[in-house]
C-alpha cells in the first residue's frame, strides 16, 4: 500500500455512525473500514471483543497503537469468523477526478459510489451470526436504501442534512 495514503479523519458521518455504535453494538463486534478506530472504539465501550479491519496499512497500525485488534483487508478477504454486529462507514462518493488520490481510498466508493457498500453487502452475510445485525452509514449520494439493501430489513435510525447531501444511519439485518 502507498504510504502516502492518508487515514480519513473522522467527520459528521463518523460521529452519528458512533452514536448508534455506543448505542447497539455488543457481544462479538467487527469495524470494518476501521480509519482512526472510531467505531471500534465506541463499540469497545460495551464489549471487548472488537475486530477492525482496514485495507489501509497505516490506518491498520494506527489501531493497533491505540490497542485495538485490527487486521489489514479488503473488505472480508482475510476475515474469518461470524460477529453480532457489523458496522460499516464506507467510502461512499461516487469518482471525481479532482479528488487528491491520497484521500480517495476513503472517500470514493468506484464510479458511481456505491460498489464498496455492495460488494460488503454482499460478502458480509458469510459472516453474521444466527441474529447478527448491521450498522451502515449512508449518503443520498449513495443511492436509494431500497435498491442498495435488497435481500435485507432495514430502519433508517437518524438523517442529518450536510450541505451537499443528506448522511443516515441504517441498522440492517438478513431477511429469514
Ligand atoms: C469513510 S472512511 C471511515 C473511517 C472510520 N470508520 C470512520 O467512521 O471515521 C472509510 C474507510 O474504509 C476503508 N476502506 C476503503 N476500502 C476498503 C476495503 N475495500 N476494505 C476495507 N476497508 C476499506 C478506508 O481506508 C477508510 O478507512
Amino acid at each position: 500500500m502507498d504510504s502516502k495514503i492518508m487515514i480519513y479523519e473522522p467527520e459528521e458521518d463518523s460521529f452519528l455512525l458512533s452514536k448508534y455504535v455506543r448505542k447497539y453494538a455488543q457481544g462479538k463486534v467487527l469495524d470494518m473500514g476501521t480509519g482512526t478506530g472510531i467505531q471500534a472504539i465506541a463499540a469497545l465501550e460495551n464489549t471487548e471483543e472488537v475486530l477492525a479491519v482496514d485495507i489501509n496499512e497505516e490506518a491498520v497500525e494506527y489501531a493497533k497503537k491505540k490497542n485495538i485488534n485490527a487486521i489489514q483487508s479488503d473488505l472480508f478477504e482475510n476475515v474469518e469468523g461470524k460477529f453480532d454486529w457489523i458496522i460499516f462507514n464506507p467510502p461512499y462518493l461516487p469518482k471525481d477526478e479532482d479528488e487528491p488520490e491520497d484521500s480517495r481510498l476513503a472517500t470514493t466508493g468506484g464510479e458511481k459510489g456505491n460498489e464498496i457498500l455492495l460488494r460488503f453487502l454482499e460478502e458480509v452475510k458469510g459472516h453474521l451470526n444466527f441474529g447478527g445485525k448491521i450498522l451502515v452509514l449512508v449518503s443520498s449520494l449513495t443511492g436509494e436504501p431500497e435498491k442498495l439493501f435488497k435481500g435485507y430489513e432495514y430502519k433508517c435510525l437518524e438523517t442529518e442534512n450536510l450541505f451537499m447531501e443528506k448522511i443516515s444511519v441504517f441498522l440492517l439485518y438478513e431477511k429469514v
